[in-house]
């Protein structure tokens, strides 16, 4: 999107300025910085260190590190909500997560602020559409009263790879966008997130027709690295810029009534090196807002 258009989606969104900001909520990993599992005692840590900027948190394959068993209690402890998350990129995935929530929720069903199945997995190409819309629905009907969606990458949204399952009646969206990994510099940063969100909303409401109303639609995933981390083309990774980052993006997507999960709540340290889609060796341990030891980086107060 040109400056103008984001201008003018943000004076069309106005609305929502005075109806509701967005939620803000955390990306949480589930390993310590010496790469041992989160145990209930480390996530009460964690809620800790965040509880001045939010209550709320998501997480990732919930029978990993036994994640849904461990930060259930903590987060009942700390007056925290969770979004547990279920990998359904193959049968083993699937049922291993499946069955830590069955294990997991019942009697809990107050601290689990939703469910998704599926994290950027129709970006990946790991599943079809139509195999992940009957995963969802299975998780569905085993916790009616829990939200339970998908969370994948923005552009597998706008490109129509995901209206399968926005056709067969899926009411909760969590959409990924990261300026960074697109190689934008920090100056065109909060354009391309606008943008990269906005699409992926208006394909949704879109097919979604007289049910988008219905629909609970979030940003899953942003961030920025910070000094320490990999650059990515002109994404140039560091803490003043991941600052930047915020305060302009972040805080307008808030602004405009969209829920965001900023990724992420700590540096994860433990994390091997991985190869970007531009070939190179990337770091992948300095997205924290807060560092491993939970110092905080950098001040994140909104302009408004
Ligand atoms: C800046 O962001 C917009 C919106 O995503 C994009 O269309 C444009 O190509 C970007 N500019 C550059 C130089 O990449």
């Amino acid at each position: 999107m040109r400056a103008a258009g984001l201008i003018s989606l943000l004076a069309a969104a106005s609305p929502a300025l005075v109806a509701a900001r967005g939620t803000l909520g955390f990306a949480l990993g589930n390993e310590n910085p010496d790469a041992t599992c989160k145990s209930v005692a480390d996530y009460k840590k964690d809620f800790d260190a965040l509880k001045d900027l939010t209550t709320l948190v998501r997480t990732y394959s919930a029978s990993n590190c036994d994640t849904a068993k461990n930060i259930i209690p903590a987060a009942k402890a700390k007056g925290f909500k969770v979004v547990l998350g279920v990998w359904p990129d193959s049968d083993e995935s699937f049922n291993q997560d499946f069955d830590a929530l069955k294990a997991a929720i019942p009697g809990n069903e107050g601290v689990v602020d939703g469910i998704t199945v599926g994290s950027e997995c129709l970006y990946r190409g790991d599943i079809t559409a139509q195999k992940l819309l009957k995963r969802i629905n299975q998780v569905k009907n085993e916790f009616p009263s829990i939200t339970v969606g998908t969370v994948d990458s923005w552009n597998k949204f706008a490109d129509g790879t995901a209206d399968p399952i926005v056709q067969g009646g899926v009411t909760y969206f969590l959409v990924n966008g990261f300026a960074y990994w697109q190689g934008q510099e920090i100056k065109n940063a909060t354009a391309t997130y606008f943008d990269d969100i906005a699409q992926a909303k208006a394909r949704i409401e879109q097919v979604a027709g007289d049910s988008a109303s219905k629909i609970k639609f979030g940003n899953g995933e942003t961030g920025w690295p910070t000094d320490g981390g990999s650059d990515y083309g002109a994404a140039k990774a560091g803490t003043k810029l991941a600052q930047t980052y915020y305060k302009n993006a972040v805080c307008a997507m808030l602004t405009w009534g969209i829920d965001v999960f900023y990724f992420e709540a700590f540096d994860e340290t433990w994390k091997p090196k991985s190869i970007g889609d531009n070939g190179e060796e990337m770091d992948e341990t300095h997205w924290g807002l807060f560092t491993d030891d939970r110092k905080i980086k950098f001040d994140t107060s909104c302009p408004n």
